[in-house]
């Protein structure tokens, strides 16, 4: 539906850092004007500057996603900087970690709002209007861990299969009149994902494991992440062919059919990467049920 994007008005939430700087420059590449809302007001300041001074058409809008007064805010300082909208992503996220037992309602709050409320606030925002002109996309960035499940980013967890989940719902409501949806689960990309209490404002004490429980996870995205851009690349691509589901990483649909033998065996959750990297006793092997 969206196969020619020169010329077209892009919307990015999160885009003043990682995979949605990235959005922003690939769809600049296309010949698109772009909208970039993000909360952290430094970041986002320098690099809209920095893509202005090389020519590209962007504007940077200041938003908080988890209030949706914000979000309207950004559809309307788009529509009046460039008179339409045509793509929308839904993508700033934060990923604190830590165990369940040990998380607060504050910490629940901050990433149910931020993760979930924030992707439907885009949805609420931006939504009827690309319903109204028949023509659009919109892509929510959910994460691998909207498919699977691990241990100590449980928060994270629930909230990106809430994404998958609603998005899902939405395409089956908006694909018949003419907007594309797009549900992007990325592996690791190699981000500043693993420091999002820089974005945390709510003066809540930050969990005494938190750093140790995130170091490993920081070593891991930087040695083996991808570089932003390929999650970019195939957004693109998904956007051209009207796909609903973007990976960047081949083995991420092998992760979910494992959990899913273990839902239609209901047996007790395999570590999907576990079975992944192959040779290690899944649960069934062990006969714990
Ligand atoms: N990096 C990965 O390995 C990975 C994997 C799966 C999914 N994701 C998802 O990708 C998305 C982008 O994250 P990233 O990896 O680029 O991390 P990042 O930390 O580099 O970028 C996230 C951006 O979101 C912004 N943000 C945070 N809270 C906000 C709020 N309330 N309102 C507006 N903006 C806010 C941040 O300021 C930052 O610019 C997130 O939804 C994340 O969950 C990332």
């Amino acid at each position: 539906m969206m196969d020619n994007l020169d010329g077209r008005v892009a919307v990015v939430t999160g885009a003043a850092s990682g995979i949605g700087l990235a959005f922003t420059e690939r769809f600049v590449s296309e010949g698109m004007r772009v909208v970039m809302g993000d909360i952290d007001e430094a970041a986002l300041a320098r690099e809209a500057t920095r893509l202005e001074a090389a020519g590209a058409d962007v504007v940077g809008v200041l938003t908080d996603v988890r209030d949706p007064s914000s979000v309207e805010a950004l559809r309307d300082q788009a529509l009046s900087s460039f008179g339409s909208i045509h793509v929308v992503c839904n993508n700033a996220g934060v990923a604190p970690a830590g165990p369940m037992v040990e998380t607060t309602p504050a910490d629940w709050r901050w990433v149910v709002d931020v993760n979930v409320l924030g992707v439907a606030h885009g949805v609420s925002a931006f939504g009827p209007l690309l319903v109204e002109q028949g023509e659009g996309h919109i892509v929510n960035t959910a994460s691998e861990a909207g498919l699977v499940t691990n241990d100590f980013i449980g928060v994270y967890c629930a909230t990106k299969h809430a994404v998958v989940g609603l998005s899902e719902s939405l395409w089956r409501e908006v694909h018949p009149q003419g907007v594309g949806v797009s549900c992007l689960c990325p592996s690791f990309v190699n981000t500043r994902i693993f420091e999002s209490q820089r974005n945390r404002d709510d003066g809540a004490d930050i969990r005494p494991n938190e750093a140790a429980v995130l170091a490993p996870l920081r070593e891991v995205i930087e040695a083996t992440g991808l570089p932003p851009s390929a999650a970019a690349d195939a957004v693109v691509d998904a956007i051209r062919a009207d796909r609903f589901w973007v990976f960047t990483h081949e083995f991420t649909p092998g992760l979910a059919a494992a959990r899913h033998a273990d839902i239609e065996a209901g047996r007790n959750p395999t570590d999907p990467y576990a079975v992944l990297l192959g040779g290690l006793e899944t649960t069934e092997d062990s006969g714990d049920t």
